[in-house]
Formats: C-alpha cells, structure tokens, sequence
C-alpha cells in the first residue's frame, strides 16, 4: 500500500471528518493505545470515542469532550454488548504478555476477549476492524506468542468486517511505565539499531498509532476486505505529516 503524500492525507481527512464517523479503542490505557487516542483526538477525526476497557481512565480536559469510558468485564463481555453497538470503526490494541498472565491469560487476552469483542464490535454495527497484531504472527507457529496472535488474526479476519487492517509491528519503542526487565534490555540495543536501519526491527508505539489513524481514512482497496501492514508498511505509513 503507498503512503499519501501531506496534501493527499489532508484531503483524505477532511473528507473522513464529514463522515461523522465513531469509533471505539481497546486497549487505550496501554502504550500504543494511549498514542493511538491522543491521535485521534488532535486530528478530530470521530464525532465520538469510546474506550472499551477493565478500568476507568482518569481523563480531564476539553480534548476529552466527546469520548466516553465503558467499564466492563472480559470474562462476561456478553453483559457489555451494548458498549459496542453503535460504533463504525473498531480499533483494538489489547494484550498482554505470559509472563504477566501465564500461558492460558495470554491466550485468553490475546487471542478469546480479542475474537469476543470483534463479534460484539460486528453485531454492533462496526465495519472496520483496526487490530495491532505483530510482526511474525503465524497460526504454524511453535512459538506460543506467535501462534496465538496468529490465530487472534484468523479469529478476527473470520468475523466478516467490510474492511480489517491487521498490523503487525515489529518490537514497540516506547518510554514504558510498566517494568519488563527483559524488553528494556531489547529495546536500548534496538533503540541504536533503529538509528543505523529505522524500519528493521522496532517502531515507536506513536508511529504505529499514526499508521491506524492514516489508514482509516483511506478507503479501502476494491475488493481488499483483509489488509495486513507489515513493520515497513506501518514506518511508512506513519511517518508525521
Ligand atoms: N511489546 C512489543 O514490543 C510488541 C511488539 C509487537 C506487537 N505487540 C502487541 O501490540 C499490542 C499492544 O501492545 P502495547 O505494548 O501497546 O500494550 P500494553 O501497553 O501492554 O497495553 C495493553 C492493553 O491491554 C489491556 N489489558 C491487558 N490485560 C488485560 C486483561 N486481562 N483484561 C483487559 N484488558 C487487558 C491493558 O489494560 P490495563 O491498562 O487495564 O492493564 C492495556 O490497555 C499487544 O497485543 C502486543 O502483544 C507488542
């Protein structure tokens, strides 16, 4: 897919702002997430957000005017089917890690309320499913982590939307609040590789979250209802313009 140029993209978001689009994200209190609201939020994009999560963020100020919060419980998210009605652009960065959750957590996060909410999104009357998937994922793999966002992809793409982009980045760069000792250490060495080859082996979480907001607001590709932006696409793509 070709990046837009500046004035492409302008157009094509003036265009998107007439639509009176809405959308919800998951994921929003995470780090791509957080990126991914602050850029919605400076382009105006949506008329209303919504943010789908296990808590409630504490949010204060103007920019927030048109976003509401839906606390709800993955485990009984048939009880919340109403937080996703409504919304015509779904975007989901939820995950967590096995260390964090444990082999059936991760699977359970990553690939079941992912599938669940994508369904619900569906019935909801979303049409676009934006889902931060990563690089390498493969339903054949057997690494647990690969397979499991492999089949989180397949799971999604079988829900039908009218259109689905599936990112898959490569390691995040980002100031992380949460401890992990080991992707630290990863991302320091893959902070001086990016200087020497930017698109290799990371990206930034707000590249990522600039490549979802840009590729929302270019229509689809005749007949393309699966879309999947490897880590260059995405650098790409996600360039500040
Ligand atoms: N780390 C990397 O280098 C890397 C690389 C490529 C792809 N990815 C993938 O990209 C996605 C986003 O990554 P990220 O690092 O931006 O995410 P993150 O900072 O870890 O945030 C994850 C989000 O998922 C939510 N979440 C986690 N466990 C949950 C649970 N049990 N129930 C409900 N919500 C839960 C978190 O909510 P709370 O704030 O409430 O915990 C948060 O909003 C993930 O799928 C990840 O696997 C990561």
């Amino acid at each position: 897919m070709a990046a837009p140029n500046a004035d492409e993209l302008k157009s094509l978001r003036e265009n998107f702002q007439k639509k009176n689009q809405t959308c919800f994200i998951l994921g929003a209190s995470g780090e791509t997430g957080k990126e991914l609201l602050a850029e919605i939020l400076r382009q105006q994009l949506f008329s209303r957000v919504t943010l789908i999560g296990r808590r409630k963020l504490e949010l204060e100020g103007q920019q927030y005017a048109n976003v509401s919060q839906e606390v709800v419980d993955f485990e009984k998210l048939d009880e919340s089917a109403g937080a996703f009605q409504g919304h015509d652009v779904g975007f989901c960065c939820l995950g967590t890690t096995r260390a964090k959750a444990g082999a059936a957590g991760f699977v359970r996060v990553d690939r079941d309320y992912i599938e669940h909410s994508a369904k619900l999104a569906k019935a909801g009357g979303c049409h676009h499913f934006v889902l931060q998937s990563t690089k390498g994922a493969n339903i054949s793999s057997s690494f647990l982590y690969l397979k499991v966002k492999g089949e989180a992809e397949a799971r999604v793409e079988a829900v039908g939307f009218d259109r689905c982009s599936i990112f898959r980045p490569a390691v995040l760069l980002c100031d992380r609040q949460e401890s992990r000792p080991g992707e630290w250490v990863t991302r320091k060495v893959l902070g001086v590789v990016a200087h020497i080859s930017p698109t290799a082996m990371s990206v930034p979480t707000v590249t990522v979250a600039r490549a979802m907001v840009n590729n929302v607001v270019m229509p689809r590709k005749d007949g393309q209802m699966v879309e999947i932006l490897e880590n260059a696409a995405i650098h790409a793509l996600g360039q500040p313009k």
